[in-house]
């Protein structure tokens, strides 16, 4: 454990200030949930607009009655399972919680990261880190410090590394209207998991042109420079003129400029942890469009085709 670099970060935070973290979905920007200016800054140096509530980060689940008024059965269900992990629950907040957190909506994200840098800052730093993806606004979230330090660099007070993350897709985000569950981000809580635990989960569509569910789910995000277009598996390459380069789900094909990979053997958790990388890498290589396939639909499938699809709505819109 890097303890004294954890320490730094915790101290920051405690002291108004701004400090990225590593998570086990994507890097943070955070700072102290109760310290509204400070909040204030991460949506000044991620150009986020204020309509876009952020999370809140707990370490302990006794934490969460003095941010949460109630909650269902079944959000104690998914906290039992799922927590320290990848999963945010959107519950009725309570006055605690400043309202530029929330983006002024009655309810607050909530989530227990299971990073132990994460949670060993959120424990030293009071308690509550509110953070989105330390990425500017609509860009790809960052897997690695050296992604935060090329988006964010000298807007950031402290950058702590703790090397790629492990999920690479940010957080399943699910929320209860009258107390059925709904789904309002797929990411690294396969569906399917939560739907064993609790049964049954409506789902927000994945189509292209389909209206936002939660307030920061604008078609076009997690975007690349280069413009982005999506392809079925060992779909025929584009016919249009230009260098191409092809995000390929499990194999590389002729006629493309550059080619990353994310799974040669077809394993979706290891395609998720190298999606943001990969596109990013793509990004940088001066090409003219990139053809990304699409991947399986189906556990972190979901969450890797959302993230393309929204790169992509640009060309769709
Ligand atoms: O894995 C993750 O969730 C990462 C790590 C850093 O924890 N965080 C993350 O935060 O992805 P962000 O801000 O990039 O995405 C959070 C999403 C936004 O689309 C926001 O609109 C939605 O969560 N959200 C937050 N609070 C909400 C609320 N009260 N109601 C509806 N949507 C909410
Ligand atoms: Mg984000």
């Amino acid at each position: 454990m890097k303890t004294a670099a954890v320490e730094q970060a915790a101290q920051i935070i405690r002291e108004g200030g701004i400090a990225a973290f590593p998570t086990e979905t994507v890097y943070g920007l955070g700072a102290d949930a109760f310290q509204p200016f400070a909040v204030a800054r991460i949506f000044e140096v991620k150009r986020r607009p204020f309509f876009d509530p952020l999370i809140v980060h707990i370490a302990r689940r006794e934490d969460i009655s003095g941010l949460v008024r109630e909650w269902p059965e079944e959000a104690e269900t998914l906290m039992d399972r799922f927590w320290p992990g990848p999963l945010t629950l959107v519950l009725p907040k309570t006055d605690r919680i400043p309202d530029i957190v929330t983006a002024g909506l009655p309810t607050v994200g909530i989530r227990m990261p299971r990073h132990p840098l994460a949670l060993e800052l959120v424990r030293r730093a009071g308690g509550a880190i509110a953070a989105p993806s330390a990425n500017r606004f609509g860009r790809t979230s960052p897997t690695t410090a050296a992604h935060v330090r090329e988006q964010l660099g000298n807007g950031v007070d402290f950058i702590l590394d703790g090397g790629p993350c492990e999920v690479g897709v940010e957080s399943t985000i699910l929320t209860f209207e009258e107390g059925r569950p709904v789904l309002l981000r797929p990411g690294g809580t396969p569906l399917e998991e939560i739907e064993e635990a609790i049964g049954p989960v409506r789902k927000g569509s994945v189509a292209f042109g389909s209206r936002p569910q939660a307030p920061g789910m604008l078609e076009r995000h997690y975007a690349t420079h280069t413009p982005l277009w999506v392809i079925p598996e060992g779909g025929p390459p584009p016919t249009e003129r230009g260098r191409w380069g092809l995000l390929a789900f499990r194999r590389a094909r002729e006629g493309y400029a550059a080619v990353e990979i994310l799974t040669p053997c077809g394993d979706l958790r290891e395609a998720a942890a190298r999606l943001f990388a990969a596109m990013r890498r793509l990004d940088e290589e001066g090409l003219d469009a990139i053809a990304a396939e699409l991947v399986t639909d189906h556990g972190l499938g979901r969450a890797i085709n959302d993230r393309l699809l929204r790169a992509a709505a640009r060309q769709t819109a």
